[in-house]
């Protein structure tokens, strides 16, 4: 534990010292060619697909963001446990742990929820397909600072 804290510890400071903008990366475009959904089939820098980035947005914005907050920036407290002794939602931008955990294991989050393990969070399998939950995590990964993207997109994250 203390030695993920450390390491966590040790790329924020990196982060925070290149300045990097997190909105910029859904952003930078590179490449066109036919459109998805009336979207150009555009891809960002890291080859995300806009049109998926855009729908994963929508889908957050119907289902998450009521907990998690419009741009994914979760609950200011989520580190501490509430009176419940349960933990208010979390960051998925990229500032919280999201980028450990590797993208099989946010599909299952999403989908069997944490009720189950002692969480508040409902399970959304049944109400959002597979597809629909992969855009949601391409759209908040989007948001994510190189270095934490890089991490997790080579599968290196801790769990
Ligand atoms: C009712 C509030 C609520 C809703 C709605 C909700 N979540 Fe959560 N979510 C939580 C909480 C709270 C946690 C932290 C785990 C816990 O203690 O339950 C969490 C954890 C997560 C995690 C794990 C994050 C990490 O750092 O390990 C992911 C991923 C996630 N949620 C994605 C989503 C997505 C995507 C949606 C919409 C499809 C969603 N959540 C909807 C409350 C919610």
């Amino acid at each position: 534990m203390k030695k993920i804290n450390l390491y966590s510890f040790v790329v924020v400071l990196l982060l925070a010292s290149t300045g990097y903008p997190l909105a910029q990366a859904a952003e930078n475009s590179a490449g066109s060619g036919a459109s998805v959904g009336g979207i150009p089939y555009k891809k960002d820098k890291r080859g995300l697909v806009f049109a998926d980035i855009k729908r994963g947005e929508q889908i957050f914005s119907k289902n998450c963001s009521v907990c998690h907050g419009v741009k994914a920036e979760g609950n200011p407290t989520w580190k501490i446990k509430g009176p419940d002794g349960k933990y208010t939602p979390p960051p998925l931008n990229g500032t919280g742990h999201a980028w450990h955990h590797q993208r099989s294991a946010l599909l299952r989050t999403i989908m069997q929820g944490t009720k189950k393990i002692g969480g508040s969070m409902p399970p959304f399998a049944g109400k959002l397909s597979d597809s629909e939950a992969d855009a949601v995590i391409t759209w908040f990964t989007s948001l994510w600072p190189d270095k934490a993207y890089e991490i997790w997109s080579k599968g290196r994250p801790h769990h």
